[in-house]
């Protein structure tokens, strides 16, 4: 297999300044409705890019867990690597690909935590059994192997046998991206791609076209 060979013409539709909502969260909003009804596969599983103190970017996937007062939420373990890289550098880029729809969006913001109401409230809703996984994985922490791993899982399902709603765990909460940059990239043929970037302003939106 030659990776070098593989390549696909995007030709399913075009993106315009005229055409795109003056707001990017309604912008958002409608792709991201055009995601769920194309059935995307996991739409909104983001790419989360933190830089630490020495100026060094590490990427990983999340997933999106809403839209709240125009900022992207996601939940994490503050004490992982994406959570101590945020504590010190709070700026960092979220990154969608929705393939079958040929489209991307990026965005560019500062992240804060929530209020911990916000992330209890969260943390409620989850399936038990990730929220015993929450207690259990010292996430980003080297372990020695993943028997140490299921032992914790197995200490804290019996710490908590009986108890009906499980506490979280102080670590474990949301953060919230408030954006000062959004683009909406459509494929192109013959990678004339379209880019609608969005630049916050002195409060206002301003809508620029880049070039592919
Ligand atoms: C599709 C997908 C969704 C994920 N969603 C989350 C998430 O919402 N929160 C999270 O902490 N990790 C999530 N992960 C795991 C992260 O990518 C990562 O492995 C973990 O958070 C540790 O990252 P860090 O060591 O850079 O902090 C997800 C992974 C994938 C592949």
């Amino acid at each position: 297999m030659n990776i070098a060979n593989i390549r696909k013409d995007y030709r399913k539709a075009t993106l315009d300044a005229g055409s795109v909502d003056q707001n990017p969260f309604q912008q958002f909003h409608k792709w991201f409705g055009e995601a769920l009804n194309a059935e995307v596969t996991e739409p909104n599983a983001m790419n989360l890019a933190t830089v630490n103190e020495h100026g060094t970017p590490s990427a990983r996937m999340v997933l999106l867990k809403g839209l709240e007062n125009d900022r992207f939420v996601f939940y994490t373990n503050y004490q992982s690597r994406k959570g101590k890289e945020l504590e010190k550098n709070p700026a960092c880029a979220l990154t969608f690909f929705w393939p079958e729809l040929e489209r991307q969006v990026r965005i560019e913001g500062v992240a804060a935590r929530i209020p911990t109401e916000r992330s209890d409230e969260y943390f409620r809703s989850r399936p038990r059994e990730s929220q015993l996984g929450a207690w259990a994985s010292p996430q980003s922490g080297l372990i020695d192997n993943r028997r140490i791993l299921e032992e914790r899982f197995a200490q804290i399902e019996k710490k908590f046998e009986g108890m009906e709603v499980l506490p979280r765990p102080h670590q474990w909460g949301g953060y919230e991206v408030d954006p000062h940059v959004i683009e909406f990239w459509q494929g192109g043929p013959g990678r004339l791609h379209d880019r609608i970037q969005y630049v916050k302003v002195d409060g206002q939106w301003k809508i620029y076209r880049l070039a592919p």
